[in-house]
């Protein structure tokens, strides 16, 4: 089956290193250098020995699956992919950077499609290769568990391209759905407003950080609260995200609860930093409020 190139090895890129190698493809995973990228690989065979474990899969597809994942330190052997998809940190100067130098090796019919959760795709189009063949492919967290990607077709994205996108995903056993270009696309559009709201209400001492988080969890049947939920994030991805929102609209109402910004600028970013919401030092995550 073709290559497909995952450029970034963290918690994205690897869980979509994984999905597409459990899908058969073969898959060249890169990062800034071979140790990350090794470090991500790492990872990712931690999660299928755990499947073992748990006879979801046999050890013969962890090996095969893990064998068809390759580790490099540099993009320059992503030539004969047929797709590539950009999982690289939320900057955009570095998305940039990363996608002309991809961009330089990619074959002419190659697909570059970037995991960003919200900055527009048509402007990060003029930093590929052909606009044409650049598409916004967001997977969630934890990819193998999530059963959905949103794609989000920039202004010059060819209905090939889409199309191309679209087979991958089936091929993943994910659902697709499709999102124009405006902030947030769906699900962030309108899980960061949620997440804020639960911010304010903390801030606003409406409820403590376990009851919020319980009410949703109970009261909505949702699987985390939003609390929770922003620390498996990351608030500062929760901020930054929400300031999109708020500047990419100019709407008020999607305004950073003051609180979530305190947070962020005390580097409580959640689980990442072990202390967000919740302090993650002991055996169990405890409120911190
Ligand atoms: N990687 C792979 N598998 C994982 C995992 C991970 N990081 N974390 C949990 N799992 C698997 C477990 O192995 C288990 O699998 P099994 O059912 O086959 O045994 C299954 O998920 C359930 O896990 P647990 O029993 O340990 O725990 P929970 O039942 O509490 O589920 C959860 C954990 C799946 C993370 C669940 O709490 C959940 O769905 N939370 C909401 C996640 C969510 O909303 N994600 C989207 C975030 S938004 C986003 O990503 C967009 C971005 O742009 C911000």
């Amino acid at each position: 089956m073709q290559a497909v190139g995952v450029i970034g090895a963290g918690q994205m890129g690897a869980g979509i290193a994984q999905v597409s190698a459990a899908a058969g493809y073969r898959v060249i995973l890169s990062d800034v250098s071979q140790e990350r990228a090794e470090a991500g690989k790492a990872g990712i065979a931690k999660q299928l020995a755990r499947a073992v474990e748990k006879e979801k899969i046999d050890a013969a597809t962890r090996d095969a699956t893990l064998g068809r994942i390759e580790t490099v330190g540099d993009v320059a052997a992503m030539g004969d992919c047929a797709l590539v998809i950009e999982a690289a940190t939320e900057r955009e100067e570095i998305k940039r950077a990363i996608f002309k130098n991809v961009g330089a090796v990619m074959g002419a019919d190659a697909i570059l499609a970037s995991n960003t959760s919200s900055i527009p795709i048509t402007r990060l189009a003029q930093s590929s290769p052909d606009p044409a063949r650049f598409i916004g492919v967001h997977f969630f967290n934890p990819v193998p568990v999530m059963g959905l990607i949103e794609v989000i077709r920039g202004l010059a994205t060819s209905d090939t391209t889409v199309a191309r996108i679209e087979d991958y995903a089936e091929r993943l056993g994910k659902a697709v759905v499709r999102a124009n270009d405006a902030p947030g696309f769906i699900v962030n559009r309108v899980l960061m407003p949620m997440i804020n709201e639960a911010v304010f209400a903390l801030g606003e001492g409406v409820a403590t950080i376990r009851d919020i988080d319980l009410a949703c969890q109970l009261g909505l049947n949702h699987p985390m609260g939003p609390l929770t939920l922003a620390d498996f994030i990351g608030l500062d991805t929760c901020l930054e995200i929400t300031r999109v929102l708020y500047e990419g609209t100019g709407d008020p109402k999607f305004r950073p609860a003051p609180l979530l910004v305190k947070y962020v600028e005390a580097g409580w970013y959640g689980r990442k930093t072990g202390r967000g919401f919740y302090d993650y030092s002991g055996a169990t995550p405890e409120p911190t409020r």
